[in-house]
Protein backbone atom coordinates (compact mmCIF):
# COMPACT_ATOMS: atom_id res chain seq x y z
CA UNK A 1 0.00 0.00 0.00
CA UNK A 2 1.73 3.22 -1.54
CA UNK A 3 -0.40 5.32 1.09
CA UNK A 4 1.15 6.69 4.71
CA UNK A 5 0.02 8.34 7.70
CA UNK A 6 0.38 12.07 6.72
CA UNK A 7 1.62 14.86 9.57
CA UNK A 8 -0.70 17.96 8.51
CA UNK A 9 0.22 20.29 11.26
CA UNK A 10 1.93 22.64 9.40
CA UNK A 11 -1.11 23.26 7.63
CA UNK A 12 -4.03 25.83 7.80
CA UNK A 13 -7.12 23.53 8.69
CA UNK A 14 -9.08 23.74 6.06
CA UNK A 15 -5.91 22.74 3.49
CA UNK A 16 -5.01 19.78 6.19
CA UNK A 17 -9.10 18.43 6.34
CA UNK A 18 -8.96 18.40 2.75
CA UNK A 19 -5.94 16.23 2.13
CA UNK A 20 -7.66 13.69 4.93
CA UNK A 21 -10.92 13.96 2.84
CA UNK A 22 -8.79 12.79 -0.38
CA UNK A 23 -6.53 10.01 1.41
CA UNK A 24 -9.66 8.33 3.73
CA UNK A 25 -11.49 8.11 0.17
CA UNK A 26 -8.25 6.39 -1.42
CA UNK A 27 -7.11 4.09 1.84
CA UNK A 28 -11.01 3.28 1.78
CA UNK A 29 -11.83 2.64 -1.62
CA UNK A 30 -14.01 -0.09 -2.21
CA UNK A 31 -14.38 -0.34 1.72
CA UNK A 32 -18.05 -1.07 3.03
CA UNK A 33 -17.01 -1.79 6.46
CA UNK A 34 -17.85 1.12 10.00
CA UNK A 35 -15.57 -0.77 11.78
CA UNK A 36 -12.52 -0.87 9.20
CA UNK A 37 -13.63 2.97 8.68
CA UNK A 38 -13.27 4.05 12.07
CA UNK A 39 -10.01 2.04 12.56
CA UNK A 40 -8.57 3.88 9.29
CA UNK A 41 -9.86 7.38 9.96
CA UNK A 42 -8.94 7.13 13.65
CA UNK A 43 -5.39 6.47 12.69
CA UNK A 44 -5.12 9.13 10.15
CA UNK A 45 -7.05 12.04 12.12
CA UNK A 46 -4.88 11.22 15.35
CA UNK A 47 -1.69 11.41 13.09
CA UNK A 48 -2.32 14.22 11.40
CA UNK A 49 -2.85 16.31 14.32
CA UNK A 50 -0.54 14.98 16.80
CA UNK A 51 -3.70 14.92 19.13
CA UNK A 52 -4.04 12.91 22.81
CA UNK A 53 -6.92 11.03 22.06
CA UNK A 54 -9.08 10.21 18.84
CA UNK A 55 -11.19 7.82 18.15
CA UNK A 56 -14.90 6.46 18.55
CA UNK A 57 -17.76 5.39 20.96
CA UNK A 58 -20.38 3.32 19.27
CA UNK A 59 -24.31 3.43 19.92
CA UNK A 60 -24.90 0.01 21.13
CA UNK A 61 -28.51 0.71 22.31
CA UNK A 62 -29.86 3.66 20.68
CA UNK A 63 -30.76 6.35 22.67
CA UNK A 64 -29.17 4.36 25.83
CA UNK A 65 -25.71 3.31 25.85
CA UNK A 66 -22.08 4.33 23.51
CA UNK A 67 -19.34 1.69 24.16
CA UNK A 68 -15.94 2.46 22.82
CA UNK A 69 -14.48 1.63 19.12
CA UNK A 70 -11.45 1.53 17.42
CA UNK A 71 -9.52 4.29 18.75
CA UNK A 72 -5.95 5.78 19.05
CA UNK A 73 -4.27 7.51 22.61
CA UNK A 74 -4.14 5.91 25.93
CA UNK A 75 -7.22 3.22 27.53
CA UNK A 76 -10.53 5.21 26.95
CA UNK A 77 -13.26 4.73 29.37
CA UNK A 78 -15.60 1.21 27.90
CA UNK A 79 -18.82 2.41 28.26
CA UNK A 80 -20.79 6.26 28.23
CA UNK A 81 -24.69 6.77 28.71
CA UNK A 82 -26.26 8.98 26.49
CA UNK A 83 -26.41 12.23 28.12
CA UNK A 84 -23.72 11.40 29.84
CA UNK A 85 -19.79 13.62 29.43
CA UNK A 86 -19.27 15.46 26.34
CA UNK A 87 -19.75 11.89 24.28
CA UNK A 88 -23.41 11.32 25.76
CA UNK A 89 -24.16 14.81 25.18
CA UNK A 90 -23.39 14.94 21.40
CA UNK A 91 -25.41 11.49 21.31
CA UNK A 92 -28.21 12.69 22.79
CA UNK A 93 -28.34 16.02 20.86
CA UNK A 94 -27.25 14.50 17.61
CA UNK A 95 -24.90 17.71 17.07
CA UNK A 96 -21.44 18.45 17.75
CA UNK A 97 -20.21 19.80 20.96
CA UNK A 98 -16.90 21.70 20.90
CA UNK A 99 -15.45 22.22 25.02
CA UNK A 100 -12.52 24.94 24.24
CA UNK A 101 -12.00 24.04 28.18
CA UNK A 102 -12.99 21.00 29.68
CA UNK A 103 -12.52 22.24 33.67
CA UNK A 104 -15.79 24.31 32.63
CA UNK A 105 -17.69 21.41 31.03
CA UNK A 106 -20.06 19.80 33.84
CA UNK A 107 -20.13 16.07 33.74
CA UNK A 108 -17.10 16.24 31.87
CA UNK A 109 -15.77 12.43 32.07
CA UNK A 110 -12.01 12.15 32.37
CA UNK A 111 -10.05 9.47 30.53
CA UNK A 112 -6.75 10.78 30.48
CA UNK A 113 -6.29 13.55 32.87
CA UNK A 114 -3.99 15.32 30.75
CA UNK A 115 -7.25 16.27 28.10
CA UNK A 116 -7.98 20.16 28.39
CA UNK A 117 -10.45 20.28 24.91
CA UNK A 118 -12.41 18.19 23.13
CA UNK A 119 -14.72 18.00 20.19
CA UNK A 120 -17.35 15.49 19.71
CA UNK A 121 -19.24 14.95 16.37
CA UNK A 122 -22.25 12.80 15.86
CA UNK A 123 -21.65 10.02 12.79
CA UNK A 124 -24.93 8.92 10.72
CA UNK A 125 -25.05 5.97 8.82
CA UNK A 126 -26.92 6.31 5.14
CA UNK A 127 -30.70 6.22 6.81
CA UNK A 128 -29.31 9.61 9.15
CA UNK A 129 -29.15 6.66 11.85
CA UNK A 130 -26.84 7.85 14.58
CA UNK A 131 -24.41 4.91 14.75
CA UNK A 132 -21.58 6.54 16.78
CA UNK A 133 -20.08 9.37 18.17
CA UNK A 134 -16.06 10.79 17.15
CA UNK A 135 -14.46 11.79 20.00
CA UNK A 136 -10.77 13.94 19.98
CA UNK A 137 -9.20 14.95 23.04
CA UNK A 138 -6.42 17.53 23.30
CA UNK A 139 -3.62 18.39 25.74
CA UNK A 140 -4.19 22.15 25.61
CA UNK A 141 -6.94 24.39 25.57
CA UNK A 142 -9.16 25.89 23.01
CA UNK A 143 -7.98 23.47 20.25
CA UNK A 144 -10.83 23.33 18.48
CA UNK A 145 -13.31 25.55 16.37
CA UNK A 146 -15.49 25.83 13.39
CA UNK A 147 -13.18 24.68 10.84
CA UNK A 148 -12.35 21.98 12.99
CA UNK A 149 -16.36 20.94 13.25
CA UNK A 150 -16.56 21.84 8.87
CA UNK A 151 -13.71 18.97 8.31
CA UNK A 152 -14.74 16.71 10.89
CA UNK A 153 -18.81 16.15 10.15
CA UNK A 154 -17.21 16.29 6.24
CA UNK A 155 -15.05 13.16 6.49
CA UNK A 156 -17.37 11.57 8.58
CA UNK A 157 -19.99 12.04 5.99
CA UNK A 158 -17.92 8.54 4.65
CA UNK A 159 -20.05 6.52 6.79
CA UNK A 160 -23.29 8.01 4.85
CA UNK A 161 -22.30 7.32 1.11
CA UNK A 162 -22.30 4.11 -0.65
CA UNK A 163 -19.28 2.15 -0.95
N1 LIG B 1 -14.16 12.98 27.80
C1 LIG B 1 -15.20 12.19 27.22
C2 LIG B 1 -15.06 10.73 27.56
C3 LIG B 1 -14.30 9.93 26.59
S1 LIG B 1 -12.68 10.10 26.65
O1 LIG B 1 -12.14 11.36 26.96
C4 LIG B 1 -11.81 9.15 25.72
C5 LIG B 1 -16.57 12.68 27.64
O2 LIG B 1 -16.70 13.50 28.54
O3 LIG B 1 -17.54 12.22 27.03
Amino acid sequence: MAEVTLDLRDLPKAAAYAALDTQVDSVLAGINDPIAGMATISALVHHAFGHLWTGFYRVVEPGHLLRVGPYQGTLGCLEIRFGSGVCGSAAARRETVIVPDVASFPGHITCDARSRSEIVVPVFDRERELIAVFDIDSDRTNTFDADDQRGLERLLGWFARGH
